[in-house]
């Protein structure tokens, strides 16, 4: 592995600062003293920053020592999420319910190690923006920040994000051009019937009956109505209803998540749970309302912007390092809003914890601070000097 030794010199500190983040985890929009901690540092560190952009967000902005250059942006997200954690960990965190499940302490840490090492050395053309993006967790915070200017006011020529991946080693690194990750909007089905007497059905429109029908035929969707070369998911994830052994209830509320990785799919996917939910209504004779939220774009990969990604990472972990990931993943990821605007890429870096992200007993690897924290840094001190496009 060549990591960068300065960043080395750095990682005793970084892990420290990580592990405060994760005694302290703070879920989407709630991230005031992530922020605080961030800012402080990039401040400490000769870095000009900019706060509220999205709310709890900040940007840092650096300018290289080699002159002019394009404006590179390095993101990282910030938010925990809402789990109890498990691992009992001497840091574990300090807050009931919350915690750094998905690794975003340490991709925070990451890119403070990326900023402190840029800041160092300065050994790049152009500008550096780190980008501490809130409320990545389903909660919009990349949205946030594109609607408080975030390009206009730092108009990037490129955006690189990256996520921990436990399924590969530390020393891995992997990027997959085009789609990468999946899109995904939420759902919401209203059902409605009418309510009465358990042992005389009769005299009712029973709700969960015909929930029954359609939780079944709406995976009739992916199966016969989406091309199979293509993929899409729909996951029913919410039912609740009733409140007694003998009373029927007058409504249910079901909710879930679709899947996806072109927009033709996605509206595909949409019209046809529409007819589905249509049809079970005037099968059953319920009313039934299906509404849908866009939550995730499909993470979009440029292919230039990969290649970099290559580049850059091969000089850290090697061509051995760089792992044959091929297939997109059904997760999904907010960078997607940024990379809708700005080309880039989002990438994956591997390490030694093995539990599954989102697991209440999932644990970032250490190891994979250094690691990212160089591969960053080679990205921008990979471009060549030019003149900006505008
Ligand atoms: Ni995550």
């Amino acid at each position: 592995m060549q990591t960068l030794p300065l960043i080395e010199e750095f990682v005793p500190s970084l892990i420290a600062i990580r592990r405060d983040l994760h005694e302290h985890p703070e879920t989407g929009f709630e991230e005031d003293r992530t922020s605080d901690l961030v800012a402080s540092l990039l401040i400490s560190w000769d870095i000009e920053v900019h706060r509220n952009i999205g709310g709890t967000g900040l940007v840092g902005v650096l300018k290289g020592k080699k002159g002019a250059g394009p404006m590179i942006g390095l993101r990282a997200d910030m938010d925990a999420l809402p789990i109890q954690e498990e691992t009992s960990l001497p840091y574990s965190s300090k807050y009931d319910g919350k915690f750094h499940g998905c690794g975003h302490d340490g991709h925070t840490t990451v890119l403070l190690g990326a900023a402190r090492y840029l800041a160092a050395t300065r050994d790049f053309y152009g500008t550096v923006i780190f980008i501490f993006q809130p409320a990545e967790e389903g909660l919009g915070g990349a949205k946030a920040m594109l609607r408080d200017g975030l390009f206009e006011r730092f108009p990037c020529d490129r955006i690189y994000g990256f996520h921990n991946w436990p399924e590969l080693e530390l020393g891995q690194v992997a990027v997959i051009p085009g789609a990468c990750m999946a899109g995904a909007d939420f759902f919401d089905i209203e059902v409605k019937g009418r309510g009465g007497h358990g042992g005389m059905p009769q005299q009712s429109t029973d709700p969960i009956v015909a929930a029954a029908h359609l939780v079944s035929a709406l995976q009739s969707v992916v199966s016969r109505a989406v091309d199979p070369v293509d993929a899409a998911v729909i996951s029913i994830t919410r039912i609740s209803s009733g409140h007694a052994y003998n009373v029927i209830p007058s409504a249910l509320h079901m909710a879930g998540s679709v899947r996806f990785f072109s927009d033709a799919v996605r509206d595909s996917v949409v019209s046809n749970m529409r007819r589905i939910v249509e049809g079970c209504a005037a099968t059953f004779n319920i009313g039934a309302d299906l509404e849908f939220q866009k939550i995730f774009s499909v993470t979009m990969n440029d292919p230039d912007a990969c290649r970099e990604v290559l580049e850059a990472a091969s000089r850290v972990v090697g061509d051995s390092g760089i792992a044959k990931l091929t297939r997109p993943t059904t997760s999904s990821e907010d960078f997607s809003e940024m990379l809708s605007v700005i080309p880039g890429a989002y990438f994956f870096i591997g390490h030694g914890g093995k539990k599954p992200l989102h697991h209440p007993e999932y644990l970032f690897d250490d190891g994979a601070i250094a690691v990212g924290a160089s591969i960053l840094s080679r990205l921008v001190e990979g471009f060549p000097g030019r003149h900006r496009k505008n």
